[in-house]
């Protein structure tokens, strides 16, 4: 692989250890995807926040990192395993706790921003059209990809840490247009009425496509809650890193000819849904999978006007939006009804299976893919029946 003289001192430890052990890393990738040079990145999303994913043997590696690497380009971060300023209100075990501050104690040494969301386009993190970047969130990989047209390879927490603090990322994959290409076309007759219709289909979708780009055809539109919520689905139960939307996403081109297509319709999403529901009566709600943008926590208020929580009711979202839900007065109602916000943190990154929870309510076809992985049981439901489901009289 081609290095710029810069590059080769940063590889030789001229510029510290940090920059040495990350050029190391991002060289050995590049090799392996037969990358030709490396390429300046403007934005890094890092994921690999949880203490319940990293371990104590996470914590030595930053913390070594931290000794004198500083990110070079602006770094965001994904959600860590509990509310960083009410995690005692969130139930969560004061040695998992402290363990969890000193990750971020690392992180913070390290220069990246403390924003612990898995949506950080929402959160002062959204770059434009055509920008190379390394994300490390596999379901903001497929909206930055898809909707944002700024290109990334779905990256590991090493690998975008590395990106942070070199500025630069191999040049392979969906950094190069040929790899952009959908490699399935999907034929959509079934109407998509609601954001949870779209993650039933990505969920779908992604079994079949595996690591391929899925083109759209036949939906008329997709709007912010939509998309993230394909996103999401899509890279949980395949590894897609893109998808394309016919008149709808910035890069949506005809399949070259002879494309493999597949229909899906009326019965694929009925089939689609009940495949994410199993039984039980739920004891925790969740939704913010990927994290709740301010007209999903608008639509949660109005909802929550006037009625009591009777399980425990999590709602997922960044700082930064909550922010702004606190200068609509969303916060005061939703606080108001007993349903909690869990910022920073999610209820797949949290530790919630040694909570005694047992059947998880949530609408995201995400968070039931990985609830499920944690022996957990899931009720797929729409972001209103959630909250319907969650002021239930026991
Ligand atoms: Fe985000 Fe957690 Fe879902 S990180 S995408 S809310 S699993």
């Amino acid at each position: 692989m081609h290095l710029t003289p810069e590059e080769k001192d940063m590889l030789a430890g001229k510029q510290g250890h940090a920059t040495k052990k990350s050029m190391e890393i991002l060289v050995a990738l590049g090799e392996i995807y037969g990358a030709k040079r490396l390429v300046p990145v403007s934005s890094v999303q890092v994921s690999g926040v949880s203490y319940k994913n990293l371990g104590d043997a996470g914590i030595e590696f930053l913390s070594e990192l931290a000794e004198d690497g500083r990110a070079r380009v602006k770094t965001t971060l994904n959600p860590a395993g509990m509310d960083l300023e009410n995690w005692r209100l969130q139930g969560i075990d004061p040695g998992f706790a402290s363990k969890q501050l000193e990750v971020i104690d690392a992180y913070r040494r390290l220069g990246l921003e403390i924003s612990c969301t898995c949506t950080p386009y929402l959160a002062g993190n959204e770059p434009g059209f055509g920008e190379h970047i390394a994300w490390g969130e596999s379901s903001a990989v497929v909206y930055a990809n898809s909707v944002l047209g700024a290109r990334t390879n779905r990256e590991g927490g090493p690998s975008a840490l590395a990106a942070s603090l070199t500025g630069r990322t191999p040049l392979y994959g969906y950094h190069l247009d040929a790899n952009r290409v959908a490699t399935l076309t999907v034929d959509v007759s079934a109407e998509l009425a609601t954001p949870e219709d779209f993650a039933a289909m990505g969920y779908s979708v992604g079994k079949v496509v595996k690591n391929g780009v899925p083109y759209f055809r036949g939906i008329r539109q997709a709007g912010l809650e939509e998309s993230k919520e394909l996103s999401a689905a899509l890279a949980s139960s395949g590894g897609v890193a893109m998808y394309h939307m016919e008149g709808v996403t910035p890069e949506a081109k005809s399949p070259p000819s002879g494309t493999e297509a597949i229909s899906f319709g009326r019965r694929d999403l009925a089939e689609a849904t009940a495949g994410l529901n199993d039984e039980g009566d739920p004891d925790f709600v969740s939704v913010g999978c990927p994290h709740c943008s301010l007209k999903e926590l608008a639509t949660i208020a109005g909802l929550l006007r006037s009625r009591k929580v009777t399980r425990e009711f999590w709602i997922c979202c960044s700082r930064e939006v909550k922010r702004q839900s606190d200068e609509k007065g969303y916060s005061k109602v939703i606080e108001g009804s007993g349903a909690k916000f869990a910022c920073d943190t999610c209820m797949v990154v949290a530790p919630i299976e040694g909570m005694g929870f047992h059947v998880v309510a949530t609408n995201s076809a995400k968070a039931c893919h990985y609830l499920r992985n944690s022996g957990l049981r899931v009720r797929f439901l729409t972001l209103e029946r959630c909250v319907m489901e969650a002021t239930r009289p026991r």
